[in-house]
């Protein structure tokens, strides 16, 4: 949950790491601190709050070295004060440790560490390793690694500085990512590829278990069974520019205006025009398919979100029986997952504990898993039988916009697949689902030229305190996602039904004005959502409804509607959650929310 970035070479160690950490915000923000070596000196400078104020208190006070480790941290154990902050010093200030994740036993450890007489500064589980390393260390710094990794158990990414080894720098991982840059002259550690593109696009993914020593020109790596490896060298084909805002105000709306592109270069990726076939054959063959009884749809948030478009697809295009599942959840339910269910893991980052968690366990019942993830190297991506790479591009803004519809249109082009595998579509239909789909970057692209009328309700928005989102059947699960975006980045609470279920309780708290965003796509069902909008309005609700043009009831009975264009049922999710997205970036806005890094949240969530 928090950003590594370490630098061992001839520069300046100090503006690495804080250029890297600002790359990396987006995993943690509530304090900032950086250790660089200077001839024998380990100096640490931290600081609670965004990591601005660490980087006006350096231009102050600077420090200069070429070794160095730094940290973003959002809080796990201890308040998000600066002596909880990372790095964090072994008593003897030669030692200094960076972590992300969490140490299961380290209350146990810190026990044994205090009866052997050390201090403690922080409430951290990190402040841990610093000492540990330190009683274990006996001039060998990789003997001293090998057995701290083999006395700490759970997740953990660390960065290690010891002022005996100046031209040494110390990782290790376990669940939580870490990543090695590779330059000339200099080498980098990082939790994440874009803090380290201005530098070099060479690095290696670490496995779990991996611990290594690294110097300005050698990476001297050991895997979990202690055995010397070489990981594999992956060039990176993100651009610096795609990994930063690329001249918009915030990563969120940035990420919004992408996604035409993206999902062009998903269709492009996976669908062939010429022929109409679709280029999933890697991921499950025929024979595979048929030993497959169900389908699980594992996933965490917005994945979930996606999830739930996903299984609805997969039930109507391939008619085969799908779950949707909270990660969370779903690993404690003692699941009816075997050998023969396919278990399809969601997730943008490929980082998130509870769906890793999830994975396992149904590895553990022998069942088959899929991940649908961003990050190539990631966790999720590693431990999967079989991956599809979404390839939205790095997501920054901590509020998941391209990911999610990439994610959607994969579970569209999948449920094709499916029911072409299972012969139970003919090659028009398919043709059909195919030719329309292939319009929806564009039809995107056209929702995304006026936003005026979106900005306007985003003011309504401003003075309100609750709000609902409904919608019946795919627009239900729309429903969700929208009131989710407006929740984390405008902080407003608002609910999500299926509209037939408000009058079982929650029209209760409808009021004058209260606003009710309504989605009404969905041919079949458009006379009920109708009269639910009626139902709503005739107790003062304030009615913002979602639908195309063609629905003139539903346009009559609104206050406003938010237009999206013509698409069959089954895909207009991919474009009722533009307005909702937009809703909820222009509310956080109007309150003055900074919308990248809403409190209380992280990017990539790497605890249960
Ligand atoms: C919301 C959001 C989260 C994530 C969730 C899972 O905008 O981003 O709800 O969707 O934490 O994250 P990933 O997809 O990385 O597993």
């Amino acid at each position: 949950m928090c950003g590594i970035v370490g630098y061992i070479g001839e520069g300046d160690a100090k503006e690495v790491i804080l250029e890297g950490l600002e790359k990396l915000e987006y995993r943690g923000y509530d304090s900032a601190g950086i250790a660089i070596l200077k001839d024998d000196v380990i100096q640490i400078v931290k600081k609670s709050g965004k990591l601005s104020i660490l980087n006006d208190y350096l231009e102050k006070n600077p420090i200069s070295g070429n070794l160095g480790i730094g940290h973003t941290r959002w809080a796990t154990h201890g308040a998000p004060t600066e002596s909880n902050s990372h790095p964090h010093y072994s008593e003897d200030r030669k030692v200094v440790v960076v972590h992300n994740g969490i140490i299961e036993n380290y209350q146990q450890l810190k026990k044994g560490l205090i009866e052997k007489g050390y201090k403690f500064e922080s409430e951290t589980d990190t402040e841990v390793i610093a000492h540990l390393y330190h009683s274990l260390y006996k001039g060998n710094s990789i003997e001293a690694l090998k057995n701290l990794i083999q006395l700490i158990r759970g997740s953990y990414a660390l960065g290690i500085i010891h002022s005996d080894n100046k031209d040494e720098l110390l990782c290790c991982r376990n669940e939580s990512p870490l990543i090695i840059g590779i330059g000339e002259n200099e080498n980098f550690i990082a939790s994440d590829v874009p803090a380290l593109l201005k530098y070099t696009k060479k690095v290696h993914f670490l496995e779990n278990g991996d611990y290594g020593k690294i110097t300005k020109s050698n990476i001297e790596l050991y895997d979990i069974n202690n055995n010397l490896v070489e990981r594999e060298v992956n060039t990176i084909e993100w651009t610096l520019e795609q990994a930063t805002k690329g001249g918009y105000e915030h990563f969120m709306i940035k990420e919004i205006h992408e996604q035409p592109e993206t999902l062009r270069q998903t269709l492009e990726r996976v669908v062939n025009y010429h022929d109409y076939s679709i280029n999933f054959e890697e991921i499950i063959k025929k024979d595979e398919l048929e030993k497959i009884e169900n389908i699980h749809i594992i996933a965490c948030g917005t994945a979930y979100h996606a999830g739930l478009q996903g299984e609805y697809m997969i039930e109507k295009i391939a008619k085969l029986p799908v779950a949707t599942e909270i990660a969370s959840e779903f690993r404690y339910s003692n699941p009816f997952v075997d050998k023969k269910s396919l278990c399809i893991f969601v997730s943008q980052s490929g980082e998130t504990l509870d769906t890793i968690l999830a994975m396992k366990e149904c590895k553990k019942r022998g069942a088959m898993t899929l991940a649908i993830t961003n990050v190539v190297g990631s966790t999720i991506s590693r431990d999967a039988d079989k991956v599809i790479y979404t390839m939205a591009g790095p997501e920054i803004g901590v509020a998941s916009t391209k990911a999610y519809t990439n994610q959607v249109l994969n579970f569209f082009l999948l449920a094709i697949y499916f029911a072409e595998l299972k012969e139970c579509i003919s090659s028009d239909e398919k043709k059909l689902l195919l030719e329309e789909v292939k319009k929806i970057p564009q039809q995107i692209e056209v929702l995304l030229e006026d936003l005026e009328l979106i900005k306007e309700t985003s003011e309504y928005f401003k003075n309100v305190t609750n709000g609902f989102y409904i919608g019946r059947g795919l627009d239900y699960k729309v429903a969700l996602e929208g009131s989710l975006k407006m929740k984390e980045v405008s902080y407003i609470h608002t609910e999500s039904l299926p509209a037939g279920e408000l009058k079982h309780g929650t029209i209760a708290l409808i009021e004058e004005g209260l606003p009710t965003v309504v989605l009404c796509t969905q041919t079949e069902l458009l006379e009920k959502s109708v009269s639910n909008i009626r139902e709503l309005k005739s107790r003062g609700s304030y009615i913002i409804s979602v639908t195309n043009e063609e629905n003139t009831e539903v346009i009559a009975n609104s206050d406003v509607t938010l237009l999206i264009p013509k698409t069959i049922d089954i895909l207009s999710g991919l474009l009722s959650v533009i307005p909702l997205q937009l809703l909820a970036y222009y509310t956080s806005l109007n309150k003055g929310i900074d919308v990248d890094k809403p409190r209380n949240l992280a990017k990539s969530v790497t605890v249960e």
